[in-house]
């Protein structure tokens, strides 16, 4: 788009007009800038948007043009990047980062955890603000005292140099795909297609060497919409036809509290579990996913070569599963028998793996260790049994993965039976 382009935008959707703007006040910003905060407009000098005169007030507003008055500069969301990047804003709307901000505020835990982690852009809300947030959302924000986090766009191509080759390099995906339950980087980054990828960077593998990263799987030909077959939970509808594999999947589905555990019934939580599509509800919706990365793997395999290796982490994905839904069934079994109290916040008297470690239901004073062993072999190690499987990493699938949900396994067991004998004890 040409500058003349720019300025009809900016007319008829701007609250400003930067091409009738006088030029003495965008020297201003960025003289007064360049003493205090010269780091920041070395970025900006650098960037495309100072080659095509996207200066300072573009985003920013012209409202503030002194060292007191500095609050009233507009804090940019994605709407004000949109104006220009129409096609990268709709893409990025329709795909997964743009539930993060909502995903984060769904989870009960959120609300019993300290602000500064959510809101404060450290912790959870440090990699979940991601998506457009509503009005209601921002004025939540702002009442709680917090001005920052408006906008997803700068989460991988940075501030302000807003560059494409920062996003297109695999790091920018790091700092959230990492750590603790969904260590994406740990896995690629010393798995073969990682090594690869670290080899050619050193100059030791030609231009064309084929080596996938992040971006050529999970946002490919520069489209911001992502989203995968089976996701992060592990968990999709219909139910599977292997009765033990469906019967497993309820014993899950039960545990993050969108089946009742009584009835068995879907409750309310399904339905905002649906909203911000954090499960693929039909078996096509799943295929399609699938079926698009067996398109990228052919690229560089053989189509039945790739089919397969996806279909053993599927098969994973069922082992951990047995696994999983007899340690929910002993930890269930001693909510029933009384020997662990109901938290005052859940629903049902049964584990609840959406108060993450606060197993208290957010009451510091009453957690259930169990529960914590529970919820560090769902969160922590069958996710990476099934997540290393298609990451193509053994050491996590395996030590990492299967190996310790055996060691929790184990552990529960153990735990059970000791919690069982001390109630003997005391009656
Ligand atoms: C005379 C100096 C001066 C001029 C001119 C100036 N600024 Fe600032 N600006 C400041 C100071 C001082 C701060 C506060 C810095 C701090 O918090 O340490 C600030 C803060 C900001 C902030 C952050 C606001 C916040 O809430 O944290 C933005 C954005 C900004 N300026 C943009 C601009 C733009 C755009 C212009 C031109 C229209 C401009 N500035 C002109 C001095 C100036
Ligand atoms: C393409 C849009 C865009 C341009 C151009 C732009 N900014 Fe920003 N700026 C942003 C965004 C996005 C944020 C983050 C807003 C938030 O956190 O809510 C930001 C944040 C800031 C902040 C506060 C946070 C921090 O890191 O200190 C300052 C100060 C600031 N910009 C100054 C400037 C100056 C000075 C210029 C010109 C040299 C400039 N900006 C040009 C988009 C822009
Ligand atoms: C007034 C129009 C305008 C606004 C507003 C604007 N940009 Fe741009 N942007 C441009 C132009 C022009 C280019 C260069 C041509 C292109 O890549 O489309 C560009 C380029 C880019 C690029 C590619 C840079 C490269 O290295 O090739 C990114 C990324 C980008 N903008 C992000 C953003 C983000 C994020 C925001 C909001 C914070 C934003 N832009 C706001 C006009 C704008
Ligand atoms: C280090 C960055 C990071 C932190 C900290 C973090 N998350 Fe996440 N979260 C992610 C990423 C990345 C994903 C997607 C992972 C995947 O699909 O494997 C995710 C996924 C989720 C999902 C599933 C979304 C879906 O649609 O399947 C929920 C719910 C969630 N996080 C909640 C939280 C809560 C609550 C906290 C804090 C108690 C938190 N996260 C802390 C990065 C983070
Ligand atoms: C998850 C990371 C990520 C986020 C978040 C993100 N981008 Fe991008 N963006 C990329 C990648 C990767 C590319 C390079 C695509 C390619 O290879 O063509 C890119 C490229 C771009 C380009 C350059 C397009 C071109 O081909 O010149 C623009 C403009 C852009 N993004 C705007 C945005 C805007 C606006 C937002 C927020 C709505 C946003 N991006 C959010 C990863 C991201
Ligand atoms: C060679 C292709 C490929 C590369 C490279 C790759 N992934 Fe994946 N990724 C996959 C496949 C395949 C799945 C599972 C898809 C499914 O559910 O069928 C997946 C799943 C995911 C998921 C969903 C949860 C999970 O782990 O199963 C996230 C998030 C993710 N990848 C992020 C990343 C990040 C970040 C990187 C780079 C550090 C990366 N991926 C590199 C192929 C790849
Ligand atoms: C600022 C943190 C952040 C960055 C940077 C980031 N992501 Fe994410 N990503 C998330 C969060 C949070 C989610 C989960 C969103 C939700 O709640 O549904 C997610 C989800 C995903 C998913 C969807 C997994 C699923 O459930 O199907 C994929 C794929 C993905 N990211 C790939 C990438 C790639 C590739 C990059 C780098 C180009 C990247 N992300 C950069 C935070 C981030
Ligand atoms: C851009 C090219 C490219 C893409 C796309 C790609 N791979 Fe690879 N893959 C490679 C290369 C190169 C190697 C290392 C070759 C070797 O191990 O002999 C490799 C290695 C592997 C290995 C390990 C092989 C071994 O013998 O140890 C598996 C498994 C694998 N890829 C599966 C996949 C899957 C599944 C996908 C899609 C989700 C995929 N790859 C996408 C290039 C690619």
């Amino acid at each position: 788009m040409n500058r003349q382009g720019f300025a009809v935008l900016g007319c008829s959707l701007f609250v400003f007009c930067f091409a009738g703007m006088a030029t003495g006040a965008e020297e201003a910003c960025i003289t007064c800038h360049r003493t205090i905060s010269p780091g920041q407009v070395a970025d900006w000098d650098f960037s495309r948007h100072s080659a095509e005169d996207v200066t300072c007030s573009v985003c920013h507003g012209e409202e503030h043009t002194d060292a007191q008055d500095f609050r009233e500069a507009i804090l940019p969301d994605e709407h004000v990047c949109a104006q220009c990047h129409e096609e990268q804003f709709s893409s990025f709307v329709r795909g997964k980062h743009n539930f993060g901000w909502s995903t984060l505020n769904a989870l009960p835990v959120t609300h019993v955890e300290p602000d500064e982690l959510m809101e404060g852009g450290r912790g959870c809300g440090g990699c979940h603000n991601m998506g457009v947030k509503s009005d209601a959302q921002k004025k939540e924000q702002r009442d709680k005292g917090y001005r920052y986090q408006n906008n997803s766009c700068d989460e991988c191509h940075t501030r302000h140099s807003f560059a494409k080759k920062e996003a297109q390099d695999p790091r920018a995906c790091q700092q959230c795909h990492m750590g603790y339950d969904h260590p994406q980087w740990e896995m690629w980054s010393s798995a073969k297609h990682g090594t690869r990828w670290f080899v050619k960077q050193g100059g030791r593998l030609p231009e064309n060497a084929q080596a996938p990263i992040c971006q050529e799987c999970h946002l490919p030909d520069g489209t911001h919409e992502n989203r995968t077959a089976w996701g992060f939970l592990g968990v999709r509808l219909p139910l599977p036809e292997d009765k033990q594999w469906a019967a497993d999947r309820v014993t899950i589905l039960k545990a993050l509290g969108v089946l009742n555990p009584e009835t068995g019934e879907p409750t309310a939580r399904l339905e905002v579990v649906k909203s911000l599509d954090m499960v693929r509800l039909t078996e096509e919706a799943w295929l399609t996913e699938r079926n698009k990365m067996i398109k990228t793997c052919a690229k560089c395999h053989s189509e039945n070569y790739a089919r397969e290796q996806l279909a053993y982490g599927d098969s994973m994905m069922q082992k951990a599963d047995r696994l999983m839904a007899e340690a929910i069934e002993i930890v269930a079994g001693l909510y029933k028998e009384g020997i662990i109290q109901r938290p005052e916040n859940y629903a049902f008297a049964y584990p609840d793996l959406l108060y993450f470690m606060r197993t208290g239901g957010g009451n510091m004073a009453r957690m259930s260790h169990i529960d914590q062993v529970l919820l560090e072999m769902y969160m922590k190690h069958r996710m990476r049994t099934y997540q290393a499987f298609f990451h193509v990493n053994p050491d996590y699938a395996y030590w990492y993965g299967w190996a310790m949900m055996t060691k929790d396994l184990g552990e529960i067991k153990e735990l059970a039976h000791t919690m069982r004998a001390a109630a003997r004890m005391e009656k």
